[in-house]
């Protein structure tokens, strides 16, 4: 019961109802300015990548990255349930204090023999892999060549490094053998399979660069580990390229349907790698339920040939259709993405397609450049043709009424 005698301060804070101090301009010019760039311009006063209304059980989704369709899978809740049922105290600390009969360890073992690697290293995500990562092996001294459309997290990595950038054209291996003889040896960032565009990185040219020049070589592979190469090992081990790649990192958050990331790498570094890395240091690992849930993921990924043979027919399959109909795609893969451009442009194609019950992710700027925003579908081994014939059937429909343009093609818009 309230006390009567509190002052009408704490009175108003135990009813929740006490009003927040107010911001400093130099934060209250930023939230403005947020409001100004992603909120005020668009019709219902939402950003972007939020659409007018939330799908329903009849809408086609296809904004997960759960590529191969196992999230809930039986055995992988299973294995949760059967550790958070059987176990009293959970270690709740930073990876740093662990010994080296860890779960966390055991884990880590598998997923190198998986991958092709000596070593890996368990982090809590995609993005903790990468900043961490770069924290360790790059400093103001290290030049760093980066692909263009490279993720956001391997530049926060640069940034959180002290290193120089030196971005090279997008899959462009010449223009980073330009730029490495330039400024010398250092470290080669790209993603095996862009998250945006769903094209592939010409894995072979730019770890030839990287190898003639003695550079360090990190791939992304978040959205190939699973998907992509022998039982899902990933398009490094696919190339052949493993005993010339110095790391692979991936998030485990994509075909693997988790929340994790991992560092794949020499024996010799994942031992240091945990005394170094502020994200090892500095914030807590994961809990035993959520490794032993991604041990029976990688367990059933292992086994996901047909998983993964259906998701590269549909994918194909999506591909070919969408550039029958005059769509000029980029993708390779899983991935599909349509260029709006502006973000009016994706505004109104977001718009057609969600009223047609079709939901896919919107990028926009900063994770495409400014007048490249676009709409991307991410397939899953789990959609069926007559989904995507009707996904298909909305994309003409779209292309008349809209007038769209895509990548690489010209503006044509209905007058
Ligand atoms: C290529 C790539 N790397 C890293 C990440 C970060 O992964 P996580 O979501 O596990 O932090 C993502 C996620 O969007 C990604 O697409």
């Amino acid at each position: 019961m309230m006390n009567m005698d509190y002052p009408q301060v704490a009175r108003d804070t135990l009813k929740g109802n006490a009003s927040p101090p107010s911001f400093p301009p130099f934060i209250e010019n930023r939230l403005q300015e947020c409001d100004e760039q992603l909120f005020r311009p668009r019709k219902n006063k939402k950003p972007l990548v939020l659409g007018n209304r939330l799908p329903d059980r009849n809408s086609i989704m296809l904004q997960s990255n759960d590529y191969l369709a196992i999230s809930g899978h039986p055995a992988i809740r299973q294995a949760q349930l059967d550790v958070l049922n059987t176990q009293s105290q959970e270690p709740v600390m930073s990876a740093v204090f662990l010994h080296e009969n860890s779960e966390k360890h055991a884990f880590e073992r598998e997923i190198a023999a998986f991958s092709g690697f000596e070593s890996a290293i368990i982090c809590q995500s995609g993005w903790a892999a990468n900043v961490g990562l770069m924290q360790v092996i790059a400093d103001s001294t290290t030049p760093v060549y980066i692909d263009f459309f490279t993720h956001m997290s391997l530049w926060e990595g640069i940034k959180a490094s002290g290193a120089t950038a030196y971005p090279f054209r997008h899959n462009d291996p010449s223009h980073l053998e330009r730029l490495v003889r330039e400024h010398g040896q250092g470290v080669v960032l790209v993603d095996s399979l862009y998250s945006t565009t769903g094209d592939i990185s010409p894995l072979r040219e730019v770890i030839g660069v990287a190898t003639r020049y003695g550079c360090v070589s990190v791939v992304d592979e978040s959205h190939s580990l699973g998907t992509h190469g022998k039982h899902g090992a990933g398009l490094v081990n696919e190339c052949g390229l493993t005993d010339q790649v110095h790391f692979i990192t991936a998030s485990l958050a994509k075909a693997f349907a988790g929340r994790a990331g991992i560092i794949c790498c020499s024996e010799r570094f994942a031992k240091y790698y945990p005394y170094m890395a502020y994200p090892a240091i500095f914030s807590s690992a994961l809990l035993r339920h959520e490794i032993a849930g991604l041990q029976a993921t990688l367990a059933v990924i292992r086994q996901g040939d047909n998983r993964r043979k259906a998701l590269r027919e549909i994918s194909r399959y999506f591909r070919e259709g969408l550039a029958a109909l005059g769509y000029n795609l980029a993708s390779q893969s899983q991935i599909v993405a349509i260029e709006g451009g502006l973000e009016s442009d994706t505004e109104l194609l977001r718009d057609a397609l969600e009223e047609r019950n079709i939901f896919g992710s919107v990028f926009l700027a900063p994770a495409t450049p400014k007048t490249r925003s676009l709409m991307r579908f991410s397939l899953h081994s789990g959609i069926r043709t007559d989904e995507l014939d009707y996904v298909l059937k909305v994309c003409e429909e779209i292309r008349d009424d809209i007038g769209m343009w895509n990548w690489k093609s010209t503006k044509r818009r209905k007058a």
